[in-house]
């Protein structure tokens, strides 16, 4: 695998980016980056939690970001098409099912690159605990199952930052299933209905959503997942974030925690 220093160019070398985050440094560019927007050395950290459709991300975040504010550390959250300025253009595109792949690759990074630019990178500046819902990933495997080329895409998110922890929530699609007809039924979007296999809503979730959970285990290594197990509860889950959060954000505490007792 090939790692990258964040000034090694990316443009026009397929391939050149694959493995990125196996050299790059959490809270690096993985790429080229923003050229005006120098991030070395800031204070904050940057915490992904990824997973398919439904799987549970939202309830894990809101949970841990009310136990991260009350041990005193300030939180922000930002979430997959939540920029302001493109949101209202991602759901128009969906409305309208005229959209190209390349076109809904575009939309989706530049609304990743606003939040980045405007929440994610100022926060990051100002010691904050941003906790991202959804990161890279979610595009990547999702234009895995499109067929839209790796390498490529890959070099696209040259401007996103190399998370301190990436939370992978992992799911079998049976257990998925479930849990999304309990909780609010299959949409046309999560089901891959734009991918037209098929007229069957369930037989194309489940299609689709075994591709994607193929398209994450096939990232977990290179960009170092924690893989979490979420056919658990939700408590037992978020025990485990909170645990795994708390060794990363406080190892000194930790390993002064003994010399106290005596
Ligand atoms: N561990 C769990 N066990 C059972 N149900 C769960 C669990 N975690 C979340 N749920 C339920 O599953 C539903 C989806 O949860 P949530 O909205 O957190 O998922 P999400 O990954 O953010 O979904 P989306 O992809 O729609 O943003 C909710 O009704 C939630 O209460
Ligand atoms: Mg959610």
């Amino acid at each position: 695998m090939t790692s990258l220093s964040p000034s090694d160019p990316i443009d026009g070398a397929p391939g050149a980016i694959e493995g990125a985050n196996g050299g790059i440094q959490p809270g690096r560019y993985y790429g080229r980056g923003i050229p005006y927007l120098p991030i070395n050395g800031y204070p904050g950290k940057l915490i992904a939690v990824e997973g398919t459709d439904g799987v549970g991300r939202s309830t894990q975040i809101q949970l841990l970001r009310e136990w991260l504010e009350v041990k005193g550390y300030g939180v922000i959250e930002t979430g997959w098409t939540r920029s302001p300025l493109m949101q209202p253009t991602i759901e128009l595109a969906k409305s309208s099912n005229t959209l190209n792949k390349l076109t809904f690759v575009l939309l989706y990074a530049t609304d990743f690159a606003d939040r980045l630019e405007k929440e994610v990178i100022p926060a990051l500046k100002a010691g904050f605990v941003v906790l991202s819902d959804r990161y890279i990933f979610t595009a990547l495997a999702r234009a895995g199952v499109r067929g839209v080329d790796r390498a490529w895409l890959r070099s696209v998110y040259g401007f996103a930052i190399a998370p301190h922890l990436v939370f992978y929530l992992n799911v079998d699609v049976k257990t998925l299933i479930r849990r999304v007809l309990e909780a609010r039924g299959m949409d046309f979007w999560e089901s891959g209905m734009d991918l037209k296999t098929g007229d069957d809503i369930y037989e194309s979730f489940r299609s689709y959503q075994s591709k994607l959970l193929k398209e994450y285990a096939s990232m977990a290594d290179e960009f170092h997942f924690r893989k979490v197990d979420a056919r658990r509860s939700v408590d037992r889950i978020q025990d485990e974030l909170r645990k795994q959060v708390e060794a990363f954000l406080e190892p000194a505490e930790k390993l002064a925690e003994p010399a106290l007792v005596r």
